[in-house]
């Protein structure tokens, strides 16, 4: 009976953490998830589970995998995919990756913003069709940064370093989070606290670094996007189900907003068709953390919490100490 589950295989420096954890089982996809009923089967047992966000960590599982599971250590930032209140009644302690991934998150967010503003990703397909063409003062016009306002809305460590970020472009930052950050963070990035309605009147860039939670889903709606400028750009590299897709596709479609850029989708790893044939849309495949440096931090990171939480330590990236009394 092995020790762990891993439910996808990890860069090779995270795997190789492994050693001396006990017996680890290895889910060898891609190119799919470990299917539902296979992943049900094989944490029977198991003492420490490393998932994916691509699993569903719930009553269910929870069920399947038995009183022995000590904790379950995710493999992102984000735990959308983990009932926590679950884990916590019954014993089991939850992990995530976080600052590891800030500075790469924040990069992935301007490498959209900038495709989205200047038209990279639309400016690359029309060359590879071989329309003639020759320089000319109207050709694909995008918009300014300099002097521009980006709105941030959840303002957290991958917001802030996404508004860090924007001081280099000349941009004016507003925020948007239920609480205001204090003094000392929001200073030195110049940033101002906005209503959510106002924040997203106001920005020529809105870029998304809030959790999925039930008053996030679909926070960016037909009624948000008919508040926005139609110069403005929305770039969402949090979680799909933050935007509704198919309000966004008619918003673009309509002129309501200029463009949108994509790293996370609503029903992930499927791509809503309306957006597909729409050229003031970028989308990348979830590849916020997505570096050779970054991926083998979030996989050591993750493996560290396993060991911790196999060893009657508390891990580092504990998100409920209650379990610890
Ligand atoms: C990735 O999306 C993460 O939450 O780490
Ligand atoms: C993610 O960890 C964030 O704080 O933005």
């Amino acid at each position: 009976m092995p020790d762990v589950l891993v439910t996808r295989r990890m860069v090779d420096a995270a795997m190789s953490a492994l050693t001396g954890l006990g017996e680890v089982d290895v889910y060898e996809g891609p190119p799919t998830a470990i299917p539902r009923a296979e992943l049900l089967t094989r944490v029977a047992g198991v003492r420490g589970l490393l998932a994916l966000l691509t699993e569903r960590v719930d009553a269910e599982l929870l069920d399947a995998a038995g009183p022995s599971l000590r904790i379950v250590a995710n493999h992102a930032v984000g735990v959308d995919n983990i009932d926590i209140a679950e884990c916590t009644r019954r014993g089991v302690l939850v992990t995530n990756t976080p600052d590891v991934l800030t500075e790469a998150t924040a990069d992935l967010a301007w490498a959209l913003i900038l495709a989205c503003v200047r038209r990279i990703a639309e400016g690359d397909r029309f060359l590879r069709t071989a329309t003639p063409w020759i320089w000319d003062p109207r050709m694909m016009l995008g918009h300014d940064l300099y002097g521009r306002v980006i709105g941030i809305v959840g303002c957290g460590r991958i917001g802030q370093a996404t508004a860090r970020r924007a001081l280099g472009f000349g941009m004016r930052v507003v925020y948007h989070n239920s609480r205001p950050l204090p003094p000392e963070v929001a200073g030195p990035l110049g940033a101002t606290w906005r209503s959510f309605d106002d924040l997203i009147a106001e920005s020529d860039v809105v870029s998304v670094h809030c959790p999925l939670t039930p008053s996030t889903r679909h926070l960016f709606d037909a009624a948000a996007f008919a508040r926005m400028k139609p110069t403005a750009v929305l770039v969402n590299t949090a979680r799909g189900p933050v935007v509704d897709e198919l309000a966004l596709a008619k918003a673009l479609r309509a002129g309501e907003i200029f463009a949108a850029g994509l790293d996370v989708f609503e029903r992930e790893p499927e791509v809503e068709a309306e957006l597909l044939d729409l050229d003031a849309v970028t989308m990348v495949p979830h590849l916020g953390s997505a570096t050779v440096g970054t991926r083998e931090a979030m996989g050591l990171r993750a493996v560290q919490n396993l060991a911790a939480g196999l060893a009657g330590a508390r891990p580092r990236d504990l998100l409920n100490p209650e379990v610890l009394g």
